[in-house]
């Protein structure tokens, strides 16, 4: 099974592509990423990477709050405009026609377009390099109705983006394949072992 090695990098597919609100000099700011994640479930707790030169980092250092926006594949333009112009020069809600909306939190700006919206508050930062890993507690979690299918949020009505590491490029979400612990069931019947 022959390999290339890379070196140390960051490789670990798939990364979501997301939208972060911050207040920047009394002002939103939508910045895009793709080095965010769940850091735990319970409380709930999610991570964002932010390079320190990006505007919307000192606005989350500032309010020490965020949002995270899920943007559904549809919104590929508004979301490529947010990740490639700087809120110091333009604002980008007003140029991409982005629709803000508060929840509990009047500092953690949410984008009414995009189909899941986090409205966190920080509860770490962690100065790692490059980028300065904040890990925000999820205080709301909005889903628009019409991304719901019996009273969960939809991924396949979603259809959040996925951003590839190493190639710097989009690409939109796979096909259902099964529900978690299929695939597995012959296996750990095989070995006569559980699900945890
Ligand atoms: C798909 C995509 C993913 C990105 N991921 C990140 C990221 O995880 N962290 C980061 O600091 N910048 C990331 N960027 C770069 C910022 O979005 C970009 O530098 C932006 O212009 C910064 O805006 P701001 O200065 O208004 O904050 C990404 C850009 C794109 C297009």
């Amino acid at each position: 099974m022959p390999k290339t090695t890379f070196g140390p990098k960051p490789f670990m597919y798939p990364a979501p592509v997301l939208i972060v609100g911050a207040i920047v000099d009394g002002k939103p700011n939508f910045t895009t990423i793709a080095w965010g994640g769940v850091a735990c479930s319970d409380p709930p707790m999610v991570s964002i990477a932010l390079r320190a030169e990006r505007y919307i980092h000192d606005g989350v250092i500032e309010s020490q709050t965020f949002s995270v926006n899920v943007p559904p594949k549809g919104l590929i333009i508004e979301t490529d405009f947010c990740g490639t112009t700087t809120g110091r020069k333009i604002n980008k809600a007003e140029a991409c026609g982005l629709d803000i909306f508060y929840g509990k939190l009047e500092s953690a700006p949410m984008i009414e377009q995009c189909a899941v919206n986090l409205e966190c508050e920080v509860v770490h930062t962690l100065k790692l390099g490059a980028h300065t890993l904040f890990v925000g507690k999820v205080v709301e979690t909005f889903v628009e109705n019409k991304y719901i299918t019996e009273g969960k949020a939809d991924i396949a009505k979603i259809q959040p983006m996925i951003y590839a590491t190493g190639t710097n490029a989009y690409f939109a979400l796979g096909d259902f394949m099964a529900g978690v612990s299929g695939p597995a069931k012959d296996l750990r019947k095989k070995f006569q072992i559980g699900r945890e």
